[in-house]
């Protein structure tokens, strides 16, 4: 798919991975459109795209709500045109061991509210956002892509009960929308980042990210924009469909 004048909509475009997207494929000649639930933030990441001569705009939304994804989907159309493109990258960790127990007490177990929370934002909210986007570009005649973004974590991780299988449904998601739409002239596939620099990794325990980047085969976190290029791969390969790529630094055993 030509970049050039496309618009792309980016769940939660206002900070982390999604603004790297934003500004690598803003460069490429993309119209990124933001949508995120941090009004402030969102400001000031469509001003920085802005300012590198990237034709941006912001639409607050949350992701996990079906009226506020409906809305936002028809803002985007009305202020920027035809949607061309959706990547489905908001996403929130709520960590913790679903039971943890000393000497055969348990001290704690994992809240349905965290259980619920993640489940809300990283998997019905690529469901909200992808089904509208796909409804959005088939009306239009668009060949469009979606592109969601999972993680390493989707094959099971410690700690992360909640995000492991939303982001596991959300490779599931691929698979079965790749089938599903291919007839329509739409493609989807989906990028799986390891570990990469973002707040959200900066928010993890140092001591669990040490450990975490001495077991990474390249012995380093991954950089925004190693996720953001990978996303433009996507795009431009358009025999690229239902498929997850990893982009791990080797770590998925
Ligand atoms: P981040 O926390 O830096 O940014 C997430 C953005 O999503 C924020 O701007 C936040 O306001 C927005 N957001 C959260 N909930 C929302 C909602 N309900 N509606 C609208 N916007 C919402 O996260 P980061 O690190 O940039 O991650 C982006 C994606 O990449 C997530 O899906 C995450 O699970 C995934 N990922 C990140 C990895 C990493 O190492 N940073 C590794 C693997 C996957």
């Amino acid at each position: 798919m030509q970049l050039e004048n496309a618009v792309i909509a980016i769940t939660g475009g206002a900070r982390g991975l999604g603004l790297s997207m934003a500004h690598h494929l803003g460069k490429l000649g993309a119209r990124p459109a933001l949508i995120d639930f941090d009004n402030d933030q969102l400001d000031k990441a469509v001003n920085e795209l802005v300012d590198a001569g990237i034709d941006a705009r912001g639409f607050v939304a949350n992701v996990a709500d079906e009226a506020s994804v409906t809305e936002v989907f028809a803002d985007i159309r009305q202020g920027m045109g035809p949607l061309d493109g959706l990547i489905n990258n908001a996403g929130i960790l709520r960590d913790g061991l679903l039971v943890k127990a000393r000497d055969g007490k348990v001290e704690k177990m994992l809240g349905l509210d965290a259980w619920q929370a993640v489940i809300d934002v990283n998997l019905t909210g690529v469901f909200l956002c992808g089904r509208a986007a796909a409804a959005a570009m088939i009306e239009d005649g668009r060949n469009g892509v979606i592109v969601n973004i999972s993680s390493i974590s989707r094959a099971g991780n410690m700690g992360q009960s909640n995000y492991a299988a939303a982001k596991a449904g959300v490779a599931a998601l691929t698979v079965t929308w790749g089938r599903e739409l291919a007839r329509h002239g739409l493609r989807v596939a989906a990028v799986a980042p390891g570990f990469i620099e973002t707040e959200m990794t900066a928010s993890m325990r140092e001591d669990m990210l040490d450990k975490l980047t001495a077991g990474v085969p390249v012995r380093r976190l991954g950089a925004p924009d190693e996720i953001a290029k990978t996303v433009a791969f996507i795009f431009d390969n358009d025999y690229v469909n239902g498929r997850v790529i990893e982009v791990d630094g080797g770590l998925r055993l």
